[in-house]
């Protein structure tokens, strides 16, 4: 893989921050954007600005055409059917749909039980803590020593449980979860299985079928792609049973004033009109990561996390919370030092480092590692060795100061 070559397609990588070169380590939260995202987004503004599924008009026709594509580019891309993926805003929107949608429907009632865990953002646990208020049981699975789901634990609470929702890649601690594993003790309670992937989809290959979950999440703008669009993925024959929760324009097939008749999928749950020039982003984005490959992906990941592991760990003060060495783990690195991870970020900051600093939307978890919250830096594969030594020194230097 030529990083050098591949820098070239991210020009915000030569911008200065406080006279500094940027050094972007927050790709958990937001990954960059490639020139060919961005030249596909402008495509649409500029050559089929219009509205999808409602004109004969060729504009409107062009991009209901590469609407379309996206869709197919996508299930594709996550080994989904036809009709199983769903756009929606983002990953935050795609699990409350699955919320939402399952009480409408009355497949989640009053004393039924839903599971989640510590690992959750906030986006896969508020939508289901939520239910609590109208009777539906919340449960949550603890971590292990290792900072993985308890699996012992979360076999003894999926008994009952009518949807168990579980983070398929954490955003703090960096632990991967066993979806394997969590699969066989979901579905062997009959209950069905929601898999939040915003921090698994932009770094390896998912096959939907495969996993055989009922329903995946994850948002373009941690992949390359643009903000403002993301996926629900679901298997058809849920789907199908499903009212949506969101309703208006382009959910029905027919309406008048006695009934409505949803359209077919996914457009029952793509009311109103949608994220268009997002579509065009997000085929561009998954057409980049396929030219690239998920294996040179998953290699710069780990080389790099690793060179910082290690760097990190020689410096004195640094604690790092996550997965023992030699553990699957993904590519953040959520660390502890004697300054306060905000005060931190604004001195890491003035050398034109950008890390996060904070509760990282999972409260819940990182609340009881630090009640002030804690430092991640997070790497994609146009990151640099150079990068990450940098970051490690500026760490020590800064640090050595206080
Ligand atoms: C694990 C995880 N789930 C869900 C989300 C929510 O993503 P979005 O804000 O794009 O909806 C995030 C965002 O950081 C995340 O890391």
């Amino acid at each position: 893989m030529n990083i050098t070559k591949i820098r070239k397609d991210f020009p915000i990588l030569t911008r200065k921050v406080n006279g500094k070169k940027l050094v972007y380590l927050d790709n958990a939260a937001t990954s960059l954007t490639p020139n060919q995202v961005v030249t596909a987004e402008r495509c649409y503004y500029e050559n089929s600005c219009a509205n999808i599924h409602r004109g004969v008009h060729n504009l409107s026709e062009e991009a209901s055409i590469v609407y379309e594509e996206a869709h197919a580019c996508t299930e594709k891309f996550v080994g989904a059917k036809k009709g199983e993926v769903i756009f929606t805003q983002n990953a935050t929107a795609a699990l409350n749909t699955v919320s939402y949608s399952l009480k409408n429907s009355n497949m989640l009632k009053k004393g039924d039980k839903v599971v989640t865990t510590l690992l959750e953002h906030h986006s896969n646990y508020l939508p289901w803590k939520h239910l609590e208020k109208m009777g539906i049981k919340v449960e949550v699975v603890g971590l292990d020593a290792n900072f993985e789901i308890d699996y012992n634990e979360l076999e003894k609470k999926s008994k009952g449980a009518k949807v168990v929702s579980v983070s398929g890649a954490s955003n703090t601690v960096a632990s991967i979860t066993d979806l394997k594993k969590v699969e066989a003790i979901v579905h062997e309670n009959d209950a069905l299985l929601c898999v939040d992937a915003a921090q698994l989809v932009p770094h390896t290959p998912i096959n939907f079928k495969k996993i055989n979950a009922d329903f995946l999440a994850f948002s373009a703008h941690k992949m390359l792609g643009p903000t403002g669009i993301g996926c629900l993925v679901g298997k058809r024959e849920l789907l199908e049973k499903m009212e949506p929760f969101m309703l208006g324009g382009g959910v029905v097939r027919e309406v008048s004033l006695a009934k409505s008749a949803w359209d077919d999928l996914p457009y029952k749950f793509e009311a109103g009109t949608p994220d268009i020039a997002g579509a065009y982003g997000l085929k561009a984005a998954i057409d980049y990561i396929n030219k690239l490959g998920f294996d040179n992906i998953e290699t710069q990941g780990k080389t790099l996390t690793q060179l910082c592991l290690k760097e990190i760990e020689g410096i004195p003060g640094v604690k790092v919370f996550g997965p023992e060495t030699g553990s699957t783990r993904g590519s953040i690195v959520l660390f502890d030092t004697k300054l306060n991870c905000h005060d931190l970020g604004i001195l890491l900051n003035e050398e034109g480092i950008a890390i996060r600093s904070g509760m990282h939307c999972a409260e819940p978890l990182v609340s009881t590692l630090n009640k002030d919250g804690l430092a991640r830096a997070s790497f994609y594969f146009y990151n640099t060795k150079e990068e990450v030594l940098f970051f490690t020194k500026k760490l020590k230097e800064t640090l050595k100061q206080v």
